[in-house]
Parts: structure tokens; sequence; C-alpha cells
């Protein structure tokens, strides 16, 4: 490809929106005030002004036309009614809310966010916002010495962004995952930024190619679109979890997965007999190795028919997922976007028929190649392209099967472009727009067709969706998976910030190919990598044709035995796991979370990239470089635990922790609690005990955690089948008090009571439970 020579840095090339000569939106004429947005006419152009909620603000510039408020289809909140306080001199328009304030200089028209107390978030420089001739929008703004970025959903590189510029638009890159490569398959176009411990936020919504330079200048950072207009929101926080709370009550959050799906995935591209998916389920089962699901790659399809079994390859699907299904294992078939132009197959017939395919303005079909040779693709930006793909899933479900892995739905072509002419006129919902404006947004679309689908057909079970591209918001339907990474140390090293970012994008649930996708993986490699996805929110073994298969077994019995200890524990944890995925469904805040989510005033944890937190209270330091077995680990504030030697650490220090290959260190903080239950089998995973492990202080520590639990796989619990506890926990230097504060819901789990096993229990510590002096046996009754 062009790309891979010398071509690339062609000086002609450079199209950059900084070349080109901009114009400014020059001084302000006049302004009105409609229903709940303020509209401002200047010399260069119209902006609206709307405060969303008291806390979130939003803006839009438009060069040309009046501004269009209703943005893309990743926001979901409606505007609230909120009262604004008006203040006006010579120079300058002041808008109020209770949080925020915005203040207008008239000429040229700037603005300023800032907080209730006049301390700023986001300031315009002397360029303000503008346009170039070629359509692109542009906003320039202040950056702080102090600032640190964070968020713009999947890329590669640390986790403070600030020094960095990328690009959003959905690529499929199957080689290399470097540093430096840039765009990837997800286009989040979000930021947080952190500036002496308080944080905002801002969401760009433009679904056209956009780009976040935090590089090019020191004391500006600016993003920019192709085209359509500056529309972008600012979340005031200013703690960065509240942030995250506003950017998804904006764009919505996880609606909690089925427990199923949080467990360990096995996924191969491909395994390609139904006698190959067997024997593999028979091995886990014989081996004690937990397993939730298989993932079907693309060789289960007759031709790369989507939503179809190849007849001799996989003879009985039915038969096979209901074996499985006895086994604990559920299978999840892969489901790309394009679709086989093929006169006699029924998915084209009815493409081609009912008129659901991409098309050029003229009405020529636009046919690019994938897996099974010329593709036609669906037009998922329309209304009844959507529920006509989303009722296709009926061949799935039933089969039996509750998970769908979407993949190549940048969507990927194989051309020079990687994907679809930009010229493809889409429906876009009776408001036609190219492919170049709607790119961004056509995975995106992909989901919430399929989820809305596979939802109607489960009949009150729990849809899982697995995606490689996406939007914001894409955390409304699906999972995702950070694509086609290799069997590289620096692909583990890179997996971390990339998922934490991900997090603090919205998307609760992601995780990388564990083990490495392409290349081949090493015992060394898998078992370290297998150690730290039992932590990452979505946990999935994947490997490439023609590499070596990586199966926890496939180094032999030393290795299969240290994985099998970590996938064991994975759902050892899967309580405390599952009440922080709840937590995620409601506040939007991740599992796993970088050490800066919950230490903002800690400059050590901005970029922290090889520790991350689990819920608020537990810190992993996986070895992530071949033959260490001591590394560094910084931990903050707080008295830590370590997991497997009870040493206790110091916070606010860095210690040098030692690690064999069977030990991945893990730190509790005193004072707080785990919930854990045991691992009995595969083919019933109801959790039969629950434990919390209290880890005692015995200086003053107060702590407070939600304990969830539900059926795991209905929408039962949007009623009242759930159970709710609230818990508080105070330990001091006579004593360990533990209360239930609440009890909500109705569901009634097989454990009746909690027992509470107390670590590091001193002599002279009472126990005291709901109130009262324990015995020797704590145990917490349930109601
Ligand atoms: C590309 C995906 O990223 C990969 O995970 C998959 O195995 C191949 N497509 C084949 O379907």
């Amino acid at each position: 490809m062009l790309e891979d020579t010398s071509f690339a840095i062609h000086p002609g090339k450079e199209k950059d929106a900084e070349n080109g000569p901009y114009y400014d939106i020059g001084k302000l004429l006049d302004h009105k005030k409609i229903d709940n947005t303020y509209f401002f006419n200047c010399e260069n152009g119209k902006v609206a002004i709307r405060f969303y909620t008291d806390i979130i603000v939003q803006v839009v510039m438009n060069p040309t036309d009046e501004p269009k408020m209703e943005g893309s289809r990743a926001v979901i909140a409606l505007p609230e009614n909120v009262a604004v306080e008006e203040q006006q001199n010579e120079a300058h328009l002041t808008l109020k809310t209770d949080k925020l304030e915005v203040v207008i200089k008239k000429s040229p028209f700037r603005i300023t966010i800032n907080d209730h107390d006049g301390r700023e978030l986001v300031a315009e420089t002397d360029r303000g916002m503008g346009f170039k001739k070629g359509g692109e929008v542009i906003a320039y703004k202040v950056m702080h010495d102090n600032d640190h970025f964070y968020g713009f959903g999947e890329k590669s590189g640390h986790l403070d962004k600030r020094g960095e510029k990328y690009e959003m638009w959905n690529t499929d890159v199957y080689a290399p995952h470097n540093p430096e490569t840039d765009p990837l398959y997800e286009s989040i176009p979000y930021f947080m930024t952190l500036r002496e411990g308080r944080a905002h936020g801002v969401f760009f919504d433009n679904t056209f190619r956009t780009v976040f330079d935090m590089k090019s200048e020191e004391n500006n950072y600016s993003f920019w679109a192709e085209g359509g207009q500056l529309d972008y929101y600012v979340f005031a926080g200013p703690e960065p979890k509240t942030v995250l709370e506003q950017y998804t009550h904006l764009t919505g959050r996880m609606p909690l997965p089925p427990k199923w799906a949080l467990g360990y995935h096995q996924s191969r591209y491909s395994y390609e007999s139904e006698a190959e998916v067997r024997e593999l389920a028979k091995t886990f089962i014989e081996h004690g190795i937990p397993l939730d699901a298989i993932h079907l790659d693309i060789h289960y399809m007759n031709g790369y028919r989507v939503f179809t079994f190849d007849s001799e390859r996989f003879p009985t699907p039915e038969k096979l997922i209901a074996d499985l299904r006895e086994m604990g294992i559920r299978i999840i078939p892969i489901v790309d976007s394009g679709v086989k132009k093929d006169p006699e197959y029924h998915i084209y017939q009815e493409g081609v028929n009912e008129d659901l395919f991409c098309k050029y303005i003229e009405g020529a079909i636009y046919f690019g190649d994938v897996w099974p040779g010329t593709s036609a693709f669906p037009d998922f930006t329309d209304d009844k392209v959507r529920k006509w793909w989303g009722d296709k899933h009926q061949f799935y479900t039933d089969l039996g099967i509750e998970g769908i892995w979407n993949d190549m739905n940048e969507p990927a072509v194989f051309n020079e472009t990687k994907t679809m002419n930009v010229a493809v006129m889409h429906r876009n919902d009776g408001n036609p727009a190219t492919h170049r404006e709607l790119h961004n947004i056509y995975g995106f679309l992909m989901e919430e067709a399929t989820y809305e689908g596979m939802k109607d057909q489960l009949e009150g079970k729990r849809p899982f969706l697995l995606t490689r591209a996406g939007y914001a918001g894409v955390q409304r339907y699906a999972a995702v998976w950070t694509g086609d990474n290799r069997s590289f140390w620096e692909h583990l090293q890179m997996s971390l910030p990339m998922v934490m970012n991900l997090g603090l994008s919205g998307v609760p649930l992601a995780g990388p190919d564990v083990g490495g996708f392409a290349h081949d993986t090493n015992a060394e490699l898998l078992t370290r990598w297998t150690q730290v996805g039992a932590f990452t929110p979505f946990f999935r073994n994947h490997s490439a044709l023609g590499f070596k298969y990586q199966e926890p077994w496939q180094f032999g019995e030393i290795y299969e035995t240290m994985m099998k200890k970590y996938i064991r524990m994975r759902y050892e944890w899967m309580p405390q796991l599952y009440s922080l995925f709840y937590q995620a469904s409601k506040t939007g805040i991740p599992v796993m979370r970088p050490l800066m989510l919950e230490f903002p005033d800690d400059e050590k944890t901005y970029n922290l990239n090889d520790q991350f937190m689990i819920g608020d209270n537990v810190i992993v330091a996986p070895i992530l470089a071949p033959s260490i077995t001591d590394r560094a680990v910084y931990l903050p504030e707080g008295e830590w635990v370590e997991l497997f030697t009870d040493v206790t650490y110091e916070g606010k220090l860095t210690h040098l922790i030692h690690a064999e290959l069977d030990h991945m260190p893990i730190f509790v903080k005193r004072g707080s609690a785990l919930m854990q239950t045991d691992w009995t089998s595969n083919t019933n995973k109801t959790p039969k005990t629950m434990t919390m492990h209290v880890y005692a202080s015995d200086s003053d520590e107060s702590y407070r955690f939600t304990f969830y639990d539900d059926d795991g796989e209905t929408f039962e619990y949007q009623e009242d089948g759930f159970l709710e506890l609230d818990i508080e926990l105070k330990s001091s230097a006579d004593s360990v008090v533990i209360n239930v504060l609440q009890q909500n819901g109705v569901f009634l789990p097989v454990y009746k009571e909690i027992n509470v096993n107390i670590a590091g229990l001193m002599e002279g510590q009472r126990v005291i439970i709901n109130g009262e002096t324990s015995g020797e046996k704590h145990v917490i009754p349930l109601k």
C-alpha cells in the first residue's frame, strides 16, 4: 500500500486543518433566547449555547446555517429546564446556573466556561472558534501547564494523553499496533481534563473525521472536524468520577451484562468444526478450568455468509449449542457487516429486494471486498434496516444463542482506504448524508440494531454483544475488545492504559485478546497475560489463524496450573466484580480504574500505566515483562495488604515487590472488604456460599460499599428481582464494626447468610455486626 512507502511523508499530503486560512467567528452582532437556548449571530457564523443540565453546557457553532441542536444518536438524555441567571455589560454577557457559568466576550466572540466559583474550566485562546473554507470546524482552547488528559476511547500509548494528537476515524488495523498507531477501530471523541486534582470533560459530538491536538502548541489544545458543526458539551465535574457520571448521563450507560459474559471466554480464528468445538469444551471440563463462552469465528459460516452455518463443518449447531449449554458453556458466533453478493443467498436477496443496502446517490449498491468476496453492506443508518437486521438474529436465538460478536464493522473493506467509499449516501433516517459524515457511527448503529433485535427475541434474557467498532455511547449496546493485537509483551503493557482510557470514555466492559491475537504466544507471556485478564473487565483468550494454539493447557501442566488458578480467581471474585459492574451500569464509573480516578490529588497516579484498580479498594500490579520477578509498585494513601503474602505496605511509597510466575501482586486497602464465593463447577456457577473478607485496620477507618446480586441472566432485576446490601465497615483500635445499613430487593440467593472472614484482626479488637458483638463465627444474616 502507498501508505507504507515514503508517499506517507509527501510534502503535499498534509491535510491538517492548520493549513489554509482560518476564519475566526468574529464579533457578536446580536443575540436572542428561544426556549432554553441562546443564539448568537456573529460576523462569521452562528453559535448556540444551551444548558443541558445545570452542570452540562452545550455549545454549537455553525459557519453557515442556524445551529442544529439535536446532535448524533450518541446522545440520549433530554435537555432539562435549567434556571439561568444573566448579567450583561458593554463587553460581556454572563450566563450562570447553580453549578457553572459561561462568560461570553462580545468582541471578538469568545467563550469561557467556569465552575460556580469562577474557576476556569474551558477557555478559548486568542483564536477562539472558527472554520476553514474546506468545511472544517475548529475550536482552540487554553491548555494549562498542569493539565492532564484522559479518555479519547481506544487509543494506543500512555494513560495521560498530554502531548498527543489523535484522529477519530474507525479503522481496521491488523498491524502494527504501536504507540503511534492511530486511529484504531473505535471513535469516542470525548476526553477528561485533570487540573490540580479537579476534573472536567468535553464531548465533541461530530461523526465526521475529528482530530484532537494536545501536542502541537505549548499553551493551547484544539479539536476540529472535517465537516459538520462544532457541537460540543462541557461537563463541569469537579471530580473525575462525576465527570464520567455526567458524560454517561448524556450518552448512556452499559446495561448490566449477564453474569456469564463476565466469565472466561475462549476463542480462536477459528475453531473450524463441531468436533473441534466439542473436544475443546470437553478439555476445559476435564481439566477443571472454568469456561463460560466459546467464540465461533468466520469458519462456522457457509462461505462466510452471515446468518448461516456450514452444513459440513457444523452439521448440527442446535444440538452442539444445547450440549455445551449443559456443560455451562455458551456459543458466541461472529457476525460481520458485509453480506455476500450472491443472488441465491436469502439475506442478499432480501437486502436487494427490500432496498436495505448502502448505495451511491445515483442508486447503485456499494460493493466492497471482505471475507465472503464481493459484499454489500446494510445501511444501519436507516430505522427500517436496523429493524430488519435485528429481526434476522432470530436465526441465532432459535438455535439457543444469547451472545453475538460483531467484527469488521468500521466497516472494514479490503481496499486502499480500508473502508467504504466516502461518497456513499446513507439514508440516515430520512436525512441523507454521506459515508464521510457517518462512517464513525456505522458500527455503533450495527450494535444498536443487533442489541434491539437480540433483546426482543431473547424474551427476558439479557443479550451480550461484543464489538470492534463504535462511537460514543456504544456502551449502551456492546462490550469492546481492542482488535488485532499481537503476542508481544509490549502489547500486554499497552493494553492496560488502553482499557483504562476506554473505561474513562464510558465503556466499562472492554479487554484485549488475552495472549495476543497474531504472532506466536509463549508460556510465560500467556501466563502473565491470563493473570491480568482475570482482572480486566472483558476476559477472552483469542488467537489468529496460522499461529500457535493458546488454550491454557498448550504449554504443559506447570503453566496450566498457574493459569487455572487465576481463571478460577475470576469466578471467586465474581460477587465483587458483579457488584462493580452493577455500579458501572448505574453511574458509568468503570470496574477497572486508573489510580488517578480514586486519587486525583496524587500526582504520582497521573500517568501510572502499569497498575490499575478494581473498584476503589484493590490495586493490581501485574508483571508485564519477561523473566521479571520483582517490580516497583506505587501505593497511594492508606495501608495496603498484599493478598498472597498478607504483608501490609505503607501508602504514599513505592515498594519493591517479589512475584514469581504464579503470583500477581494484588493489594487490598486496610479497613475495606471484598465479596467472594467459592468456585464449584462449570455446570452450575450459581454461588452457594458468600464470604465478605474484611481487611481489618487498627486505625480509624470507615468504608462503605454496595454488594449486589441477582439471577445473573434476566431483566427481573429491573423490577425488584435483586439483592442489594448497603454495608458500612468501621475499624478502630478496639473494634471492627459492620453494619448493613439497608437491604433492598426480593431476590433470594442460594446462600442464606454472608460469612465474614476477618484478616488481620488484632488482639483485643471486637467484632460487632449489626450492633451485636459477634462470637467465634462471624455471620451477616440475610432477611
Ligand atoms: C478480525 C478480527 O479482529 C479478529 O478478531 C478475527 O479473528 C478476524 N477478523 C477473523 O474473523
